[in-house]
């Protein structure tokens, strides 16, 4: 058995195209405050024909390979969380393999629970390193996704892309994964893409009420067996992080877990600015990266973080599956760097499509 497993090191890609919320609204003749302060988004990345899931995942791998102590060769295990499948047989991680030349004795496959599947890739990786099985070797773990929905859907512009990858071993250089999370699943049809659809089939507002259901239930759980109080659990945690299908989505969660603890809405909205809100900045810029979503907002907390501070990371993947987990922040002294290649990318997009460009690639 080993004492721990955590995260040594980090990578994180966006594509460089995005389009402002702004133009969209104005492609589809909806007032723009919809986008913008409705759901709380400004702008979405979006894959092109220069990049796709497999060459973000790759080029997030990469990052976070640069920025390990040890090499390729100490890789016993590669997992990729998608929802952009590639094949129905053949693992997704096959293709980063192909990219990373990494082959030899490790275990690869892929992981699909919506927008659930980065987190139990995380779980099984830390737990194949807490085992002892992983035999002192690290795993790959790589969250890669774009959501596209049908052109003029209400869920267009929730659109977006990215792909985070983790060095998950025992020595847990910048966070230790902690043993026991909390999780919550029910077989539900709220947002699903059956076999040789291109978009997924969504029944938005199920879906929100799934997501707030399964939030409760988790945080709910962790209370119980933590024996926190709802205003201890604020003062433990330093980073309160949730999936984020949009921002909104995640202040309505939060609200309605606030309400079930009997706090007023002043301390509902100090709590969210001060613990929630400043790692979603992210998030409003690149959209919905499903399985990537939730790990972004995460590793810009890790980057705020001090050492052995405390964030708590909910997950929710439609069908519907949950899990609440929590991170201990380890050391200062690690490269941190992926939030600055996250600051720059945005600072200096290179491509914003025009309304033109979008409606072309679209189709409509
Ligand atoms: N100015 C300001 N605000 C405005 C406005 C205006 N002119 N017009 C509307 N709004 C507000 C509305 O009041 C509403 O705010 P509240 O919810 O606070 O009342 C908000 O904008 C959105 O308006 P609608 O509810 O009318 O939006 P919609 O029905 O057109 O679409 C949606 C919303 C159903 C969430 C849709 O975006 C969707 O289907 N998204 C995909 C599903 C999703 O993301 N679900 C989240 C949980 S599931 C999950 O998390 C998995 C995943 O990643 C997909």
């Amino acid at each position: 058995m080993v004492d721990q497993a955590g995260i040594s090191a980090l990578g994180i890609a966006i594509p460089d195209t995005a389009i402002k919320l702004s133009d969209l609204a104005e492609i589809r003749q909806v007032d723009s405050a919809k986008y913008q302060i409705g759901l709380e988004c400004d702008e979405m990345a979006i894959c092109t024909d220069s990049i796709d899931t497999v060459e973000l995942a790759t080029k997030a791998a990469q990052k976070a390979l640069s920025r390990y102590h040890g090499s390729i060769d100490d890789i016993g295990l590669i997992v990729v969380a998608t929802e952009t499948a590639k094949d129905m047989s053949r693992p997704f991680s096959s293709w980063i393999q192909e990219k990373l030349n990494l082959k030899g004795a490790l275990r690869s496959y892929e992981v699909k629970h919506a927008c659930l599947g980065g987190t139990i890739a995380i779980k099984q990786a830390s737990e194949c390193v807490l085992s002892g099985a992983a035999s002192g070797k690290a795993a790959l773990v790589i969250a890669t996704d774009q959501s596209l929905y049908t052109p003029k859907s209400p869920a267009e512009p929730t659109q977006g892309a990215g792909a985070v990858a983790f060095i998950i071993d025992e020595h847990a250089a910048i966070a230790r994964i902690e043993k026991q999370s909390w999780s919550w699943s029910e077989p539900v049809y709220d947002f699903w893409r059956p076999i040789g659809h291109n978009y997924p089939l969504v029944d938005g507002p199920l879906s929100l009420e799934c997501y707030k259901k399964a939030a409760l239930k988790c945080f709910t759980q962790m209370m119980a067996t933590q024996q926190y109080s709802a205003k201890a659990l604020f003062k433990h945690f330093k980073a309160i992080c949730f999936h984020s299908p949009f921002s909104k989505m995640v202040y309505k969660a939060f609200a309605e877990l606030c309400t079930s603890f009997d706090f007023s809405e002043n301390e509902t909205k100090a709590f969210y600015h001060s613990h929630v809100e400043p790692f979603l900045k992210f998030n409003k810029k690149i959209g919905n990266a499903y399985t990537a979503s939730l790990w972004i907002s995460v590793a810009h907390a890790l980057h705020d973080l001090k050492t052995n501070e405390h964030i708590a990371a909910f997950s929710y993947g439609s069908g519907f599956g949950a899990e609440l987990l929590n991170f201990t922040k380890m050391s200062d002294s690690e490269d941190i760097g992926w939030v600055e290649d996250i600051q720059d990318h945005i600072a200096h997009r290179r491509t914003y499509l025009s309304q033109e460009a979008y409606i072309a690639l679209r189709g409509c």
